[in-house]
């Protein structure tokens, strides 16, 4: 249920929590349960006067540090002890599918850029074969869209749509100006992530299959 579901996600976002040492540089993730564990991680800096920084990988997640007293810096000047985030799916290979958010670019920057990875999510997100449940979300320069809509056409793909706002009328813009679009795939072979970042215009995909990373459920 819902509630059980919330709970789950609190108990992953403390137990992130303990894992913060003094002096530590710290990949924030976007999503909810990454937001349970900022503040579970603010509640312990300040219980126990720890120096930590965060690198946001988002505008929302940037705020929410600088509310909660968190100091943030970026990967232009530091280079993260560990990170943590949530996913879409989880499959038994630790692959993974993120981006629901929209923020997968700067996601995928800073665990690639970070020796240990922390993935944090309840038991709905495992799955036993990727993409079963989400689309795989592409971040997409908007001079390439009917470009890569046309490769993707090679592809054993379902559908692929333009993400639009929910809010305002229009296309989702991403922090650097970009679309998504969010493309169901039929099978996703190992080596999917890799095909996409070929292709011209392609920023980044929400398909996490070249990482390894622990999972916290
Ligand atoms: C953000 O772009 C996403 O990749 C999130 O990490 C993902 O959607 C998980 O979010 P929840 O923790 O809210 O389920």
């Amino acid at each position: 249920s819902e509630i059980s579901n919330k709970d789950a996600k609190q108990q992953v976002a403390n137990r992130m929590a303990e894992r913060v040492k003094d002096g530590d540089v710290i990949g924030v993730g976007s999503g909810s349960t990454a937001f349970l564990a900022i503040q579970s991680i603010a509640r312990k800096i300040k219980d126990q006067q720890l120096s930590v920084q965060a690198i946001p990988t988002s505008h929302e997640v940037a705020l929410t540090c600088s509310i909660l007293g968190i100091p943030t810096t970026s990967l232009a000047s530091a280079k993260p002890d560990w990170a943590f985030d949530g996913a879409d799916e989880v499959d038994p290979h630790h692959h993974l599918i993120k981006g629901r958010g929209g923020a997968m670019f700067h996601e995928k920057l800073v665990i690639a850029s970070s020796s240990e990875t922390y993935i944090l999510v309840d038991e709905s997100k495992f799955v036993d074969v990727l993409g079963s449940k989400h689309p795989v979300p592409l971040e997409v320069d908007p001079r390439a869209i009917h470009l890569v809509e046309t490769r993707l056409e090679e592809l054993p793909i379902k559908s692929v749509s333009l993400r639009m706002a929910q809010s305002k009328d229009g296309p989702v813009l991403t922090e650097a100006g970009n679309v998504i679009l969010d493309v169901h795939f039929t099978t996703i072979a190992p080596d999917l992530e890799s095909t996409l970042s070929k292709l011209p215009g392609m920023i980044e995909s929400g398909l996490f299959q070249q990482y390894k990373v622990n999972i916290l459920s």
